[in-house]
């Protein structure tokens, strides 16, 4: 048995597979994100554990005596969130979230500092770690100095299953001070933030042992001291789970935020289209990301202000859609990373009219969100990766006629896995499996059978090409009007 372990914005989510990486049993445990100013985002480090604490304990009421044979653990978590520890490990403040921009004027500072594009192959963005320290720094001076170590919210989760200061290079890779194509922390781009490698956990592959479960837990668990992986980012976890480790292989994710997610056999960084470059959870293999903040949230938010919930709207569009939503949308709800990079970007509607009902509107919101998607794959071509095919997961994809839309706005034929959940819990307990066996060879990280392909259809495909052109014009002429 293997427990793969998801932080997830959410919440928690803990999955207990089975040697065959059958699902045994599988239990969550919310989370609520705290926004106390506009643009803040962010999340106690102890509710993460009480949440772990009680998805754990709701597993082992569902599957005691499968739960006894675990083997080991793997983690995942959201990306790029700043968790300050003091000289005891206690957390310093609130965990700052990677949907947090407050800290847009920390880029171009640390940007004129030393070289974050070369070295850490991507634009110095709000949402990552290194420039909310530097927020630290000036607005909290007193807790800057206070900080001992500064953890990613999975690796805090890490230290209280196992008592070690341990990251993965995937998510490490999302602080912003991995020298990426080394593998490594960089001196220059910590010291460029005030910090140094002391205040770095230690650094090993996802598919690495992390270190053990403490006694305490084992005991309570009633499990034995098993290993805990390295694990991944939450992106990184959701590939190893859909099999994607192979140069040339990838995912769409139409989650909360939208992830273009594609495996590279080196360091390929294009800062030029905002494209993130990082570190793969399997070692001597990396990965492109075209990340935007508002996918399937853009309908959230739609959900939140018309008072429906989400199948209803999503039900007023027809059964097959053959044509684009004349209402036009940018989904910049949360500001926007690829490829503008543009933490003060907003969302807007426009071709409203007084005969503009519902069902446009939310037709209008599902295109604005595919043609994000469109965007990250034409920043991922020019990034040198072609993507024709790729997996599709996350809430979203439950919609066959988002499906059509997203696949005739990108180009790209979406695989469909067969019923089962393949995200982040899955690919961490597959890091377990790995890291316990010593194979990343890519036997453990088989892709899930496929239960269906969208192939993009041609005269919808040419609707979108046109509207493509609207979509990228808008966000020129809208944006100095805000
Ligand atoms: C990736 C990113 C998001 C979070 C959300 O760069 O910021 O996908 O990891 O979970």
């Amino acid at each position: 048995m293997y427990l793969g372990l998801d932080i997830g914005t959410s919440g928690v989510k803990a999955m207990l597979v089975a040697e065959d990486f059958a699902t045994v049993a599988v239990a969550h445990a919310p989370l609520t994100v705290s926004r106390p100013h506009a643009g803040w985002s962010e999340q106690n480090p102890g509710d993460w554990i009480t949440a772990c604490e009680a998805a754990i304990a709701d597993l082992a009421r569902k599957q005691g005596d499968a739960m006894a044979r675990l083997q080991g653990i793997g983690l995942s978590g959201h990306m790029h969130g700043a968790t300050l520890l003091d000289g005891s490990d206690r957390p310093l403040r609130p965990c700052i979230l990677w949907n947090d921009s407050r800290s847009a004027e920390e880029c171009a500072v640390l940007e004129a500092r030393a070289d974050f594009r070369r070295i850490g192959g991507n634009i110095v963005m709000a949402g990552f770690t290194a420039p909310k320290l530097l927020w630290v720094a000036r607005h909290e001076p007193e807790i800057f100095e206070r900080t001992a170590k500064v953890l990613l919210p999975k690796d805090f989760v890490r230290l209280w299953l196992t008592g070690e200061h341990v990251a993965e290079r995937s998510d490490a890779s999302g602080t912003l001070w991995l020298d990426v194509a080394q593998r490594r922390w960089s001196d220059a781009l910590l010291n460029a933030t005030g910090l140094t490698q002391a205040q770095m956990p230690a650094l090993v592959e996802g598919t690495d042992i992390s270190g053990s479960l403490r006694t305490e837990l084992a005991e309570r668990w009633g499990v034995a001291r098993v290993p805990v992986a390295g694990g991944a980012g939450d992106n990184a976890a959701t590939a190893c789970g859909m099999g994607a480790i192979q140069p040339g292989t990838g995912f769409l994710s139409l989650g909360t935020s939208g992830v273009l997610f594609a495996t590279t056999d080196r360091f390929r960084p294009n800062t030029d289209d905002a494209v993130h470059a990082f570190c793969h959870a399997v070692p001597d293999t990396w990965h492109q990301m075209g990340v935007f903040l508002a996918a399937t949230d853009a309908l959230t938010w739609l959900c939140e202000i018309t008072g429906r919930p989400v199948p209803e709207l999503v039900g007023l569009l027809p059964e097959t859609v053959t044509q684009p939503s004349a209402v036009g949308f940018l989904p910049y709800l949360s500001g926007e990373r690829t490829p503008h990079n543009d933490p003060g970007a907003s969302g807007a509607f426009w071709n409203v009219r007084r005969d503009t009902g519902l069902p446009e509107l939310v037709h209008g919101v599902m295109d604005g969100v595919a043609l994000a998607f469109a965007d990250c794959a034409t920043a991922l071509r020019a990034a040198g990766t072609d993507i024709d095919v790729a997996y599709v997961v996350g809430g979203g994809a439950r919609s066959e006629q988002w499906l059509s839309i997203l696949a005739a706005a990108t180009g790209i034929t979406l695989l469909r896995p067969e019923a089962g959940d393949f995200g982040a819990a899955f690919g961490a307990a597959k890091l377990a499996a790995a890291s316990v066996s010593g194979d990343v060879s890519g036997g453990i990280f088989a892709g899930p059978a496929i239960r269906s392909e969208v192939v993009p259809d041609t005269n919808l495909a040419a609707g979108y090409a046109e509207k493509y052109k609207a979509y990228r014009a808008a966000y020129r002429q809208i944006r100095p009007l805000v």
